[in-house]
């Protein structure tokens, strides 16, 4: 079957690479929006208008599942998205559940887009998961960018991590398929000291559940 795939950017191509990787019997197609990254800057309204054609080409293709592989774009529009296309449309979203059930510190920090963290699906998230833990929001505004041109400042991210290391955080929650690229240079940063998640297993086992659901 064909999966499709979207981000606005290289973030997709890490997801698509899992997805091929675990489900080697179908076929993955990856869209990115080059023209308009970084969406995680932009109002839900004005991405909504870039996402929906890029979908409908997607499923014009042939598409019988398509993977939202952008957090951002999961915690703003996935409902408005889900009632336009008919088709299967599995999201991305920051982990804060297992996160907040995995802190032995009772922090953790989420890494994400100023528009995911701006979310109400996000909010809810911190509502119904983490009322009993401090949630950090360390300022990630720059790393899409700097991922997506392959100019990741080491020193920058270095400081990020430190701080929420120094603010005690023990789970540090990846909550931009960008950032998974650089997931290996965040736990050398860590050294044992926090857990890193990312979401890319849970969606291959919801993705395997839906796809065994096709007709
Ligand atoms: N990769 C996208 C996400 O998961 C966002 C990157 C961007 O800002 O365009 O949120």
């Amino acid at each position: 079957m064909k999966i499709g795939v979207f981000d606005s950017g290289v973030g997709g191509q890490s997801v698509a690479n899992a997805i091929a990787k675990a489900l080697p019997e179908h076929q993955v197609e990856l869209r990115e929006d080059h023209e308009h990254i970084p969406y995680g800057i932009r109002q839900p309204a004005e991405i909504l208008g870039f996402v929906v054609p890029i979908l409908q080409s997607m499923v014009d293709d042939g598409c019988a599942v398509i993977v939202v592989a952008c957090n951002t774009v999961s915690t703003t529009l996935i409902d408005k998205l889900r009632q336009e296309f008919s088709i299967p449309l599995i999201a991305m979203e920051p982990m804060v559940k297992p996160a907040a059930a995995m802190t032995k510190t009772g922090v953790i920090a989420v890494c994400a887009t100023p528009t995911t963290l701006a979310s109400e699906r996000y909010r809810q998230l911190k509502a119904d998961y983490a009322i009993d833990v401090q949630v950090l929001e360390p300022d990630c505004s720059d790393w899409a960018g700097m991922i997506e041109h392959h100019q990741v400042d080491s020193r920058k991210l270095a400081e990020r991590i430190q701080e929420v290391l120094d603010q005690s955080a023990d789970v540090i929650v990846l909550g931009c398929t960008h950032y998974h690229w650089i997931e290996d240079d965040i736990k050398a940063l860590i050294a044992g000291r926090a857990t890193v998640i990312q979401p890319e297993q849970a969606v291959i086992a919801q993705l395997r559940r839906v796809l065994g659901q096709l007709p």
